[in-house]
């Protein structure tokens, strides 16, 4: 059992906010699924991130943007009855928050009621300025989203590295800045030069978690499924795998189709 899991019992959004006053690391993972819950949440894991990258992970879509806000609700809840002690944040999907903010305040009292998850995640700055307010009066926690945001995948046109000029880094200070003056409780920075990252947790008293942002910030994500290794085509040099499920589940399944095939399973004790 890790300090902080000793040391917290529940973790909420003030709690992450403490962690980075003391100056403790803040880990955040994805999961989209009750056994996965599990199993992160009693690892110890601080935040658990209901990530629309489900969209890639558990559907298989190229993008992030096909998922909808009832699919992330399902994902939601069932990461929520898992749960004892993380919390969770649950992406709001492309489409549910853009058009306006009313419709954005819709779309996350959804998440909140229907799923039961602690706060959401929004991907943009300036631009969703009013969304992120409206949400915010409701009294529901926002975690921004800076950097690579995959939902505008067809504006970069490229998954490379994010705010490499000066003028897009700029905008990304100025962009972090608003969101902590306007009262995100936490700011995601995907795929950002380490200095740029380490620069604006520097700049905010909230925390900075990254995910390709270098180790100069206040914590840092990982999508579940790469660093399980259970994805094995997806190589960014920001990823590191703990396990290699892939090739170890391909093994047992293999391994279990021969036994079937041979009759070797079930044997004497395996039945009744
Ligand atoms: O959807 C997701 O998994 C994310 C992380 C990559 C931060 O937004």
């Amino acid at each position: 059992m890790s300090i902080a899991k000793k040391e917290y019992k529940r973790i909420t959004t003030k709690t992450l906010v403490d962690m980075k006053k003391k100056g403790e690391k803040i880990s955040m993972l994805t999961a989209y699924d009750f056994t996965m819950a599990k199993i992160v949440d009693s690892a110890g894991i601080d935040v658990i991130l209901v990530g629309d990258s489900a969209s890639n992970v558990m559907a298989g879509h190229e993008t992030t943007l096909p998922i909808t806000l009832d699919q992330m609700i399902y994902h939601a809840a069932s990461v929520v009855r898992a749960i004892e002690r993380s919390l969770v944040v649950v992406d709001l999907p492309f489409g549910s928050y853009q058009s306006d903010p009313k419709e954005a305040l819709r779309s996350a009292i959804r998440i909140m009621k229907e799923s039961g998850g602690h706060a959401v995640k929004l991907e943009g700055g300036k631009e969703i300025k009013e969304s992120v307010k409206r949400i915010l009066n409701a009294g529901i926690p926002v975690m921004g989203h800076l950097g690579l945001t995959p939902q505008s995948i067809y504006k970069f046109g490229t998954y490379t590295v994010r705010a490499k000029e000066e003028e897009e880094a700029d905008k990304l200070i100025e962009d972090a800045l608003l969101l902590e003056r306007i009262g995100c409780f936490a700011i995601v920075l995907e795929k950002v030069p380490a200095k740029l990252a380490q620069q604006v947790a520097e700049k905010i008293s909230i925390p900075v978690i990254g995910i390709g942002a270098g180790s100069g910030v206040d914590g840092q994500v990982l999508v579940l499924h790469d660093m399980i290794g259970m994805t094995h085509e997806f190589n960014p040099r920001f990823l590191r795998r703990y396990l290699d499920l892939y090739t170890d589940m391909k093994n047992a399944f293999t391994q279990y189709s021969k036994d079937v095939k041979s009759g070797d399973f079930p044997n004497e004790s395996e039945q009744y």
